[in-house]
């Protein structure tokens, strides 16, 4: 998946000044329909034992198992009573303070396209299958959707404190929880992060395959690793639980990490550093088969 494709500056023709548009619920064809439930049962198959206890909830909670693609307008009413949020769409990717202030005031921005029969496994742009299956189900959980509105307002006040530079620290944190976070449950390690829990093959990988790392999560570390966006992560971060990675990421305070990230080097990829807990030191032979850079 590479999700840093285009943005735009201002919101293209038909869009609100918040940018969001329609989700034109009832322009989806039956073929379209078809490409959710087909993503959803191959999901549902693979996701119990291996989903964290907090997204199958929302999964249910959600009734994302009614057939076909989900209406944003009646997935929100449902949402808002769970936690206050809302699901609205936007055209594609949207620049960082919209983004992030839709985040603050709990609006979850989601595509409204989905992925063409032969794309099933590969995309270059989050559609609503990534968004609505990979993202909502958490947000129907308290602490998980205090979590991400907290990072919008993170993110207003990064973009004030550092600009750019304290942002790629900040989506690094993004990446490592929202998108491909692991929880440790009482029966093991679990996925919760959207970009596991909606791809078939990584729901596996990332909790079964011998390459990647896992490791213990840590904010500083977090923030000074790089990540890849165009195949299997090369590490995984594993968060002890959902009230954890709140208390941390609210009590800290972020302007001092993001300081102290910028004078330290980059992690590279696939490094294991001292102080790392690991849980699984990765041979990494995935990402050298397919030929990884960044190998240490
Ligand atoms: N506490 C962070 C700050 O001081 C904000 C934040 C909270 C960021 C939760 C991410 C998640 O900027
Ligand atoms: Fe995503």
């Amino acid at each position: 998946m590479a999700f840093d494709t285009h943005v735009l500056t201002r919101p293209p023709e038909g869009a609100a000044a918040d940018w969001t548009i329609p989700q034109g619920w009832d322009d989806y064809s039956a073929a379209e329909h078809a490409i959710w439930d087909t993503l959803y049962a191959r999901q549902l198959s693979l996701l119990p034992g291996r989903a964290s206890k907090a997204f199958l909830r929302g999964v249910e909670a959600l009734r994302l198992s009614d057939a076909g693609i989900p209406n944003f307008e009646e997935l929100s009413e449902a949402l808002m009573a769970l936690t206050g949020w809302q699901v609205v769409a936007v055209p594609g990717l949207v620049p960082d303070d919209v983004f992030f202030d839709h985040m603050a005031n709990r609006r979850f921005v989601a595509g409204n396209f989905i992925r063409r029969a032969d794309q099933l496994d590969y995309l270059e742009e989050p559609d609503v299958f990534h968004d609505v299956f990979g993202h909502v189900p958490m947000l129907a959980d308290p602490v998980f959707a205090d979590y991400l509105a907290a990072y919008g307002r993170g993110g207003l006040r990064a973009l004030k404190l550092g600009g750019e530079a304290y942002l790629k620290y900040l989506s690094r944190l993004y990446w490592y929880t929202v998108e491909f976070g692991l929880v440790e449950e009482a029966e093991g390690l679990r996925i919760y992060g959207s970009g596991i829990v909606s791809s078939g093959a990584e729901s596996v990988f990332a909790l079964d395959d011998a390459s990647p790392n896992r490791i213990g999560f840590d904010l500083e570390r977090v923030m000074r690793t790089e990540y890849r966006i165009d195949d299997f992560q090369q590490n995984y971060f594993v968060i002890p639980s959902f009230d954890e990675l709140l208390r941390v990421t609210v009590e800290t305070d972020f302007a001092p990490v993001y300081a102290a990230v910028a004078a330290q080097d980059t992690i590279r990829i696939a490094e294991i550093m001292p102080g790392d807990r690991v849980f699984t030191h990765g041979t990494q032979d995935y990402a050298r088969a397919c030929g990884a850079a960044k190998l240490t």
